[in-house]
């Protein structure tokens, strides 16, 4: 099995992130954060969500936030969207690329999003429907892939059925969400193997969240399958609000360590990220998810003294 040369990560703190905090962060702080990140080198920023207000309030000041950031050339800016309401409202502030969601449990979908399913297809079809005609980009999540809270044991082909038909309604890339971290490598090669009897696997992307510390080797198990696409967060912030006891999602700085490493291009620079990385912690009022972000921050603090010393400062 070979490695991929390159890898296509995509941040999702600033949704995924701060949709689960609850410490609540001025538009300002959020505007700043993806600032931040847009100078690091990151392809693909996730924003924010056009989801109900009453849902996720973190996440209210949607517009404000999409519309405050300085957009940086070559990097996409896509927003989570769960029906019609919230693409008109995003597609009115301006949005190029969106993301849908869905999930194989019942349950989740119900707790989630108020609906079954089979209404969650339906909705997603209008929006795709809808945001295509507009020239604007669908990616999916597909939720709970490795485990569901309420339902435990995820079916993978029922899993890969799905993925198929959100290919198949015109979404161009689906990030298989474990959700609540329940994944393992064994599960995640299981998994992916289902889905690529189907499916093109240079379609999908993996989102761990690191609830018993797995994230990492599961990453390294979808590489191995030829996954090339992976969702993180910086400073390992996030979690789902409808998943109780899920961590936040892998931290970027661990994927990128990791990916160096590996000698896996992702055209990131770690110690500005280390950077973005303590900036967020210090406005949550806590240290960063990630150890790499820990190590390489004491680094720089000590090289920095030590060339302030060297300047006679
Ligand atoms: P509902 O209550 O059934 O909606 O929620 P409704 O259609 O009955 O409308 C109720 C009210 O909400 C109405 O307002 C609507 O206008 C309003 P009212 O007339 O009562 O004043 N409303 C909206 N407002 C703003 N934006 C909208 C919108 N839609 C309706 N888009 C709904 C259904 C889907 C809206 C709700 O359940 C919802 O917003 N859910 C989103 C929950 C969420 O964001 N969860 C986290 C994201 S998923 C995740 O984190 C997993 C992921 O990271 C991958 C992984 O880790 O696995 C992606
Ligand atoms: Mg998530």
């Amino acid at each position: 099995m070979s490695l991929p040369r390159k890898v296509k990560i995509v941040e999702v703190s600033p949704r995924d992130g701060l949709q689960n905090e609850a410490k609540q962060i001025s538009a300002e702080i959020k505007i700043e954060l993806i600032n931040q990140l847009s100078e690091t080198g990151l392809p693909v920023i996730e924003v924010t969500s056009f989801v109900s207000p009453r849902w996720i309030p973190q996440l209210a000041d949607n517009r404000e936030v999409f519309q405050g950031i300085t957009k940086k050339e070559g990097v996409s800016y896509p927003v989570l969207i769960p029906n019609l309401k919230g693409l008109e409202a995003a597609m009115a502030a301006g949005v190029k690329e969106i993301a849908v969601f869905t999930t194989p449990s019942e349950t989740f979908s119900q707790r989630n999003t108020n609906c079954s399913v089979a209404e969650s297809l339906k909705r997603i079809k209008e929006v795709v429907e809808i945001a295509k005609s507009n020239d604007i980009q669908v990616r999916a999540y597909l939720s709970c892939v490795l485990g569901c809270p309420y339902e435990g044991e995820m079916d993978a082909k029922k899993v890969a059925d799905l993925a198929q038909q959100l290919l198949q309604l015109g979404c161009y890339e689906i990030s298989l969400g474990d959700t609540i971290g329940v994944g393992t490598p064994l599960k995640t090669k299981r998994l992916l193997e289902v889905i690529s009897q189907q499916s093109n696997l240079s379609q999908f992307a993996v989102h761990f969240h690191d609830t018993y510390g797995q994230a990492l080797v599961n990453i390294y198990a979808a590489l191995e399958m030829g996954i090339q696409t992976i969702d993180s967060s910086v400073a390992g912030i996030g979690g789902c609000p409808y998943a109780e006891g899920a961590a936040g999602n892998v931290a970027t700085e661990d994927v990128v360590y990791l990916l160096q490493g590996l000698n896996i291009e992702t055209g990131i620079d770690l110690e500005k990220l280390v950077t973005v990385g303590q900036f967020i912690s210090k406005e949550l009022g806590r240290l960063p998810q990630s150890k790499v972000n820990m190590a390489l921050a004491h680094i720089i603090v000590q090289s920095k003294a030590s060339i302030s010393l060297a300047n006679g400062k």
